[in-house]
């Protein structure tokens, strides 16, 4: 860190503070910051807080409270599954650009970025694709055009629109794949090959030369053994650390961020470690995909508090973990969650045996909880010397 930065940030941080504290002084009642949103008090670190929408709650006329809070509290916003091949190409040759448009329109409208999400994944794919390879009606070489025809297709349309691109979507497997050793996995690398991952980035950048360009991928909050055979982290670190040796445009890495109460406990130092290894990449870094759930035990289920305070606060811990490891890194630009309300979550949907829920910041009737408070007072009580504000990241050519 140079002196001129410490200094220029510090006069950032004093500026802001002095501008927030006038405008409502003047209107007569003292500044809360506590009474202002997500979105405005990220601003004062120049990192932007994002949700994934669900579009048919957003349409929802009998549902307002889901679009006023999608509108005012997040500066960011992904389609939660509206940009996906299905989506967008459910027959071949024939795009349905709808509910996408409508989206980055709303986000135009509320002053807001976009994170494109996905353009290579292999969920959510087409039937029509995946059954034209299974049936042999659809060879390498025209598999690899129609993934190239695709990336660009869907960067084009939305050329100058999207801020963050997730090219490439959880490439890797886990350890409790088999084989258990990490390697490339699904559909794309299993057709054709681990090469088109470089692929899509470099297709990408030809069809929008601004859009910053990540890889996204869950488990990778952490470094752990440093053993790529069974290190997540350090698999997409060395794949992240390679491509840029080739001259491969990534720009950053999407960690996407989906805990549970259950699982690992993370800590500050470690996230942060790790967001600042990939900087070191010359990468920017993002939580793209935020969310903290809980099994939903009878006890929780009946309303019992010693049951649920506890994951209350568990999952309030794990929200401010990854949002002060953000913090601490100047690369870290963007902290989305994978929906706001336990309203519309993907979680219950998922996993049903044991049930999970509780995963987001806001109840099924829109109360803020523990969470939400905790990411509040983390955006508040963070600054100079240790958060400063976030450097933007210059597309790689
Ligand atoms: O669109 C159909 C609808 O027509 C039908 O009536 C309904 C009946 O089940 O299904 C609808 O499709 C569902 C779709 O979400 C839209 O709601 C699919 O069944 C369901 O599988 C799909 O789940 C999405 C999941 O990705 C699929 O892989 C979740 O909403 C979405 O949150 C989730 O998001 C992923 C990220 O893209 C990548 N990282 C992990 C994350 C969580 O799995």
């Amino acid at each position: 860190m140079t002196l001129r930065r410490w200094i220029a940030a510090g006069a950032v941080a004093v500026a802001t503070v002095a501008a927030l504290n006038v405008a409502p002084a003047a209107a007569g009642r003292p500044y809360d910051p506590t009474r202002q949103s997500l979105r405005d008090l990220a601003q004062r670190h120049g990192l932007h807080i994002g949700t994934a929408v669900d579009t048919k709650a957003l349409a929802d006329p009998a549902d307002p409270r889901y679009r006023e809070l999608a509108g005012s509290e997040f500066s960011t916003v992904t389609a939660e599954n509206e940009m996906k091949w299905e989506s967008l190409e459910p027959t071949r040759g024939s795009y349905d650009w709808g509910p996408a448009d409508q989206l980055v329109a709303f986000a135009a409208a509320h002053h807001q970025r976009v994170r494109g999400h996905v353009l290579v994944w292999h969920n959510q794919l087409p039937t029509w694709l995946t059954d034209g390879v299974v049936d042999g009606s659809i060879g390498t070489a025209e598999l690899r055009a129609i993934l190239r025809d695709h990336v660009t297709a869907v960067v084009t349309h939305f050329r100058g629109r999207i801020w963050q691109w997730d090219v490439v979507n959880e490439a890797v497997s886990d350890p409790w794949d088999t084989p258990a050793t990490l390697h490339y996995k699904g559909f794309w690398a299993e057709h054709l090959g681990p090469g088109y991952i470089a692929d899509a980035f470099r297709w990408a950048r030809a069809a929008d030369p601004k859009a910053l360009l990540f890889y996204n991928d869950y488990n990778i909050e952490a470094f752990g053994s440093g053993d790529p055979a069974n290190d997540k982290t350090q698999f997409v670190y060395e794949m992240a650390r390679d491509l840029r040796a080739r001259g491969v445009p990534i720009d950053g890495i999407g960690s996407q961020g989906h805990l549970g109460t259950q699982y690992v406990n993370y800590d500050t130092f470690g996230v942060s470690a790790a967001l600042k290894r990939f900087a070191g990449l010359g990468l920017a870094t993002a939580f793209t995909e935020v969310d903290v759930r809980s099994q939903l035990t009878e006890g929780v289920r009946a309303g019992d508090s010693a049951e649920i305070n506890p994951r209350l606060q568990a999952s309030a811990a794990n929200f401010g973990v990854l949002l002060r490891a953000c913090l601490s890194s100047p690369h870290c630009l963007s902290f989305t969650l994978w929906g706001f309300t336990d309203r519309h979550s993907w979680v219950p949907g998922w996993f049903s045996d044991p049930p999970e829920g509780l995963a987001t910041v806001y109840d099924e009737n829109y109360r803020p909880k523990l969470a939400y408070q905790e990411l509040k007072a983390e955006l508040i009580y963070s600054g100079p010397p240790f958060v400063l504000p976030r450097v933007p990241q210059r597309p790689h050519r």
